[in-house]
């Protein structure tokens, strides 16, 4: 039986990981064993079947024993850990969330129902390191893969509107005790219907620069405002979420010498898990929009094409419809007034689930067949 050795499965991806492993009951037929960074010999979690007692994540010769092992803990884990691990002579399946390994040679970024393809071409080469990519780049493709596979796509924009899970836990908190503290500030003006609504304005825009607003987790205000900046900065002029847009969208697709430019901007909004992202697609050819329709819905079973109508837009294509759920819906679907050539769309996806733990559940059950 495969030994399978979980590390960050507390964590907040890890935690969804778990949860959709037991909804499909993927933990029948394996081992799993259940590490930790800080509470080894304590007993493992629930998964309906006995587990031993959580092993030590940092421990390279408990890690040894290990035929796949598939880690939520991070990058400064993968950073500590792979490389010691590999050079002990693990010879097994590392398969991570982490953004660390993402670019290596010898690793590939999985997101099978795009790139099933490489990843078995990798596997038959004996590759051992997969790796979930960018969650922004992840849904993505999970929204656009039929034209990619078309490949239809001559460049391409990417705008997007990220949630706050994208940076973690405290930032899902922070986000709401900044709506919370938004809203008290002004509960008695709303609760009064003749208040006037540029005092209120006044009174919200006063606690968002207020130094007592909560913001030790993304150093500015989120809620009533915006962040148009995600992770650091590259030399030029990228943010680093932008670069890994290009680079890791050409990685999955395996485009070689012949990358497809992609670039945009990457926004914070104050969203909870879901990811939205605007695109501005430059086709290679006028394309029919009922061809592009059909291509788009038929690539995966996950994704759904919303009419470009108002009220099935707003009622589908948000990220309050679709949290919690694998669904990426695609609208917004026209045409561009620069010509046929340029097609526009507006994608959403759960940050949490396409963005992080399904590719990497997926992977796990690949290594398996
Ligand atoms: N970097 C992403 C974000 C999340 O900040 O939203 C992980 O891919």
């Amino acid at each position: 039986m495969l030994k399978v050795g979980f590390v960050g499965w507390r964590g907040m991806v890890g935690s969804v990981l778990m949860q959709r492993m037991l909804d499909d009951n993927d933990f029948a037929g394996l081992e799993p064993v259940f590490f930790s960074t800080s509470q080894t010999g304590q007993p493992g979690p629930d998964i309906g079947m006995d587990v031993p007692a959580l092993k030590d994540a940092n421990d390279i010769a408990e890690l040894k024993a290990m035929d796949v092992i598939v880690t939520c803990q991070g990058g400064d884990y993968t950073t500590a850990v792979y490389q010691p691990l590999r050079e002990a002579g693990w010879k097994g399946y590392w398969i991570d969330a982490a953004s660390t390994l993402r670019m290596a040679d010898d690793s590939v970024i999985v997101l099978d129902p795009v790139n099933r393809h490489v990843v078995d071409a990798q596997l038959a080469k004996g590759t051992r390191t997969f790796v979930g990519g960018n969650c922004t780049v992840s849904l993505m493709l999970m929204g656009l893969g039929g034209l990619f596979e078309a490949n239809m796509v001559e460049w391409m924009t990417s705008m997007t509107y990220q949630a706050a899970s994208g940076s973690g836990a405290k930032h899902m908190r922070e986000l709401l005790a900044q709506m919370g503290a938004l809203n008290g500030a002004v509960a008695q003006e709303l609760a009064t219907p003749s208040s006037a609504i540029l005092d209120i304005d006044r009174e919200v825009t006063a606690t968002l620069r207020s130094s007592a607003f909560p913001t030790d987790n993304f150093g500015a205000p989120l809620a009533g405002s915006l962040l148009p900046w995600i992770d650091k900065a590259m030399e030029n002029g990228q943010s680093k979420e932008e670069w890994k847009g290009g680079v890791e969208t050409n990685k999955i697709l395996a485009t070689g010498s012949q990358p497809i430019p992609i670039d945009g901007l990457c926004v914070r909004i104050g969203a909870m898990r879901s990811h939205s992202q605007a695109f501005t697609i430059k086709l290679r050819q006028d394309v029919p929009l009922d061809e592009i329709e059909d291509r788009l819905a038929k690539h995966n079973e996950w994704v759904k094409v919303v009419p470009n109508d108002k009220d099935q837009t707003i009622e589908q294509l948000t990220p309050a419809a679709i949290s919690g759920t694998l669904s990426i819906p695609v609208g917004r679907l026209r045409k561009l007034a620069m010509g046929g050539e340029y097609l526009t769309a507006f994608s959403v996806g759960d940050q949490l689930l396409w963005g992080a733990a399904e590719p990497l559940k997926r992977m796990l059950r690949i290594v398996r067949e």
